[in-house]
């Protein structure tokens, strides 16, 4: 008899769900033109389940048309950014997600009070591009934030005499200690702000309980192959030498017939950006495929 075990935190975030839903609930009102800049999700099925109820993705804020309105995702925008559409008659919809509204805010905050900021994190992810985008330049304070992605990066960063660190929302606890204790050197006064996000780690924390609560013959991970935190979860799987499947859609589970004989105990798992209909019909398949064994 086969038995399916769903990792106890999977799919949609907070921040995501928020901004999912409220694109569909904008969808479902409004007759102007609904935009995002940028894919509101790094999940092409969900992506498509959303253009098919009529949303429009522009790659900027100069593909989209005045009059309309733009949702902005949960990854944040810049301020200059922003403050365009605005001037251009475009009704913005701010749905970026809380936690990282509250980086944004303290990138202002400090770049107000002349702190040099440094922010942890990928320089070329859209939140961290969004959180430069709201530090304040002026006369006084017209130094270039500093991104680095590890204690060693720290290392280079010259003298200041105000830090403030701040974090990309997904990243580790460890390396956001690690880097304080580098930059505590590196300054007369140092404020950490602790802008991480307990989703990402919640997801990773479910995907080991899974594996060593369950005895399991193979986990089916679902999600985007573009998707950072799905990677993640597919690299603490491998390390864990359990056997993965990764897939984005439950379709794919029919050319991988043989992947499911023989396995008994299946659990699921999915990223922080894997739409909870995904999740379902992947179970729902395993169960119909199995039934047919
Ligand atoms: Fe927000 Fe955390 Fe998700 S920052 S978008 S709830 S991963």
């Amino acid at each position: 008899m086969t038995e399916i075990f769903l990792a106890e935190h999977a799919g949609f975030c907070f921040g995501v769900k928020r901004a999912v839903d409220n694109i569909e609930k904008t969808l479902n009102q409004n007759s102007s033109e609904i935009y995002t800049i940028g894919l509101p999700i790094h999940n092409p099925q969900e992506v498509k389940r959303l253009e098919n109820l009529g949303l429009h993705i522009a790659k900027n804020e100069n593909e989209i048309p005045d009059g309309a309105t733009v949702i902005i995702r949960a990854h944040g925008e810049s301020l200059n950014v922003i403050n365009n559409l605005l001037s251009r008659n475009i009704k913005v919809i701010d749905m970026t997600c809380p936690f990282v509204k509250k980086a944004q805010e303290y990138a202002a905050q400090f770049s107000k009070q002349d702190y040099q900021i440094v922010l942890l994190g990928d320089k070329t992810h859209p939140e961290i591009i969004g959180i430069i985008g709201h530090i304040e330049q002026n006369q006084q304070n017209n130094k270039i934030p500093s991104v680095i992605i590890n204690e060693y990066e720290a290392e280079k960063i010259t003298f200041s005499n105000k830090i403030a660190l701040i974090s990309q929302t997904t990243q580790k606890s460890e390396m956001l200690s690690k880097v304080a204790s580098v930059l505590v050197n590196k300054c007369s006064e140092l404020h950490v702000c602790n802008t991480i996000c307990k989703a990402t780690s919640e997801r990773q924390a479910a995907v080991r309980n899974l594996v060593h609560n369950n005895n399991l013959d193979g986990v089916v991970l679902v999600g985007g192959k573009t998707s950072a935190n799905t990677a993640k979860l597919n690299d603490i799987l491998l390390n864990e030498n359990v056997n993965v499947l990764w897939i984005e859609e439950p379709s794919e589970l029919d050319s991988n017939n043989n992947w499911l004989l023989h396995k008994n105990k299946i659990g699921i798992a999915a990223g922080a950006s894997t739409p909870g209909w995904l999740i379902i019909n992947t179970k729902n398949k395993i169960a119909l495929l199995k039934e047919k064994y």
